[in-house]
């Protein structure tokens, strides 16, 4: 090639890149709706969020960066969620400094992973620990909340402009940041507004300027919301409206009686309109995701005990009329009952994402969990540094089988043809009931014959995924789980069943009946095992068989399952006979 060919290849290459690069779409996060399921997208397509998130202090360096990312590749997440923290964004007024962000992008970048940021600024777990020195010491020009004696609380006025000013100005230069760095990539796929918002000590704030607010009119933007979903409110809501007679004008307490809830409803409304503003700065420059977090009113707390006010399962309404920019409001689970939280936080107008939970051996069933049953867009415990990144580890095995199970779970969320399986030491059975087919899942402990079941060990949950393809055709898949598959028919005729040892002999003690009893003579059609095959699940979908699963390994036929100590996809078919 000659000079002038040589430079004209030159000038056409760089051409070419700057085409491409002038083309990329903004941002490659979004939403979609399938059914009745909202999905999240990444590069245009559905995205289960396989993460975990960093403890708090753990993305403050540079070199703990480093060293962390790569064990997040190891252990198979996805994505990882990091703190974007405000004091060391803006560390003297009106400076910045994004050196941590762009650490992140770019670990994230080299590990494979996506990222959520969270923005650490005025509130954090209620207390505003976060916001720069600068800005905690100047306390009158950015007031504090104050308890009903009057004593000041480390947690920034809602009610101060100025607060909302520095907030969202640091907000803006970030997001900027992250627009002129990620834009074209796409690394960032989320972002948290806030932590853990809410009033601690007292439900309310009793400053001079919030006392001023709660005696003024409820405002009309939540009046008209209340009014024209009053069929569909929470059911607290509804009925503390309901109470003062579903009044449609008048004070917070006129509106709502005089008690604490009370106070929990106006700050949470004073909280989602701040919020709001912030998620319209947001939408305006990066506009990925957004979502807001909240601590459980667990345990029996009452508002005041706990960060109130945040987007709490009962403050819904409040938190959908303040701040509709928002679009989920997100559990952070750390306590019991696990089940009965995530059903609160997946209603027909909020999508599941649990960007926090106890980090433990039970994760990796859980997610199983949430994805099939409640169509999650993303799972991620906390602290998740501390997990182990042994292959072996339930967590790191579960989340590789779900990251081949994506195409399937992306494919069938919000159909109707997918189950979630979770069993404990208490709940040991769920029936599945799809047309004329009962399908009795179970915990692993329940077959008879595993010491562990009764040797006095905690069970270790059990859970996964039951996933109707066609007719006869099933995938079951997690771990820990036994399922039976039977007609409906067959299951309410059969005649008594006595308990089986593993090699299927009668047990000694096995008079116990464990089906139904119909008398008379049996009539209608059985369901058997035509094949189990454990797969695995290819990009697009297709199955390539590992191995056949009969005999002993499905109870002669009798049924299909998983130990507690495996994470296993197994492709079952059926076949009907008589
Ligand atoms: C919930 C908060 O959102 C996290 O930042 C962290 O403080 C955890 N609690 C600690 O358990």
């Amino acid at each position: 090639m000659n000079n002038d060919n040589r430079m004209k290849a030159i000038f056409l290459t760089a051409a070419l890149a700057w085409v491409a690069w002038a083309c990329v779409p903004a941002q490659t996060s979004g939403l979609i709706k399938q059914g009745s399921a909202v999905q999240l997208t990444v590069d245009g397509k559905p995205f289960l969020v396989l993460g975990g998130e960093l403890g708090n202090s753990s993305a403050t360096c540079a070199a703990d960066i480093e060293r962390i990312f790569p064990k997040l590749e190891r252990m198979g997440l996805n994505t990882v969620l990091v703190p974007a923290y405000w004091d060391l964004t803006e560390p003297a007024e009106g400076e910045f400094d994004f050196s941590l962000t762009d650490k992140v992008i770019e670990q994230a970048r080299t590990n494979g992973l996506r990222v959520v940021f969270l923005w650490f600024g005025a509130w954090k777990n209620s207390m505003s620990c976060y916001a720069p020195a600068w800005f905690k010491a100047d306390y009158k020009r950015f007031p504090r909340a104050e308890t009903a004696a009057g004593k000041p609380l480390e947690i920034a006025s809602v009610f101060s402009e100025e607060v909302f000013r520095a907030d969202n100005r640091a907000f803006t230069a970030w997001l900027n940041h992250l627009a002129a760095v990620d834009k074209g990539t796409g690394t960032v796929i989320m972002i948290q507004v806030e932590n853990e918002i809410g009033m601690l000590e007292d439900a309310r704030d009793h400053s001079p300027a919030a006392d001023k607010a709660f005696l003024s009119a409820v405002p009309k933007t939540l009046i008209d919301y209340l009014k024209a979903n009053k069929k569909t409110l929470h059911p607290e809501m509804k009925a503390k409206w309901e109470a003062q007679g579903c009044k449609t004008q008048g004070t917070w307490r006129e509106l709502f009686g005089d008690d604490i809830y009370t106070d929990e409803i106006f700050m949470a409304w004073q909280y989602a309109c701040y919020v709001e503003r912030m998620a319209q700065t947001a939408r305006g420059i990066y506009d990925v995701p957004l979502y807001v977090n909240a601590a459980m009113n667990s345990r029996g707390r009452k508002p005041g005990e706990y960060p109130s006010a945040g987007p709490l399962a009962h403050l819904i309404d409040v938190w959908h009329a303040g701040a509709p920019g928002i679009d989920v409001l997100a559990p952070d689970l750390y306590d019991s009952g696990f089940i009965d939280w995530v059903a609160k936080y997946h209603l027909p107008n909020n999508p599941l994402f649990i960007p926090e939970i106890q980090l433990s051996d039970n994760d990796g069933v859980r997610a199983f969990y949430v994805f099939a049953e409640h169509d999650a867009m993303g799972f991620s415990p906390f602290s998740i540094e501390d997990g182990s990144d042994d292959c072996n580890a339930p967590l790191v095995r579960g989340y590789a089988a779900l990251k081949e199970l994506m195409p399937l779970l992306t494919k069938y969320q919000g159909t109707g043809a997918l189950h979630g399986l979770l069993f404990d030491g208490d709940n040991k059975e769920r029936v599945i009931t799809d047309g004329d087919l009962t399908v009795t899942c179970r915990h692993y402990f329940t077959l008879p014959w595993d010491a562990r079941a009764t040797d006095g060990s905690a069970w270790a949950e059990g859970g996964g995924l039951l996933l109707r393809l066609a007719k006869n055709d099933y995938i079951l898949a997690g771990s820990g789980i036994v399922a039976e598959f039977a007609k409906t028919t067959e299951k309410d005729a059969s005649g008594t069943a006595k308990a089986l040892g593993e090699d299927g002999f009668v047990l000694a003690d096995g008079e116990e009946e464990v089906a139904s009893v119909g008398g008379g003579k049996f009539a209608g059609m059985r369901q058997g095992l035509a094949s189990v095959e454990e797969v695995s699940v290819n990009g697009d979908g297709s199955f390539s068989r590992v191995r056949s699963l009969g005999g002993d390994q499905t109870h002669q036929g009798r049924h299909v399952r998983i130990s507690v100590d495996d994470f296993k996809i197994l492709h079952v078919k059926l076949y009907e006979y008589k």
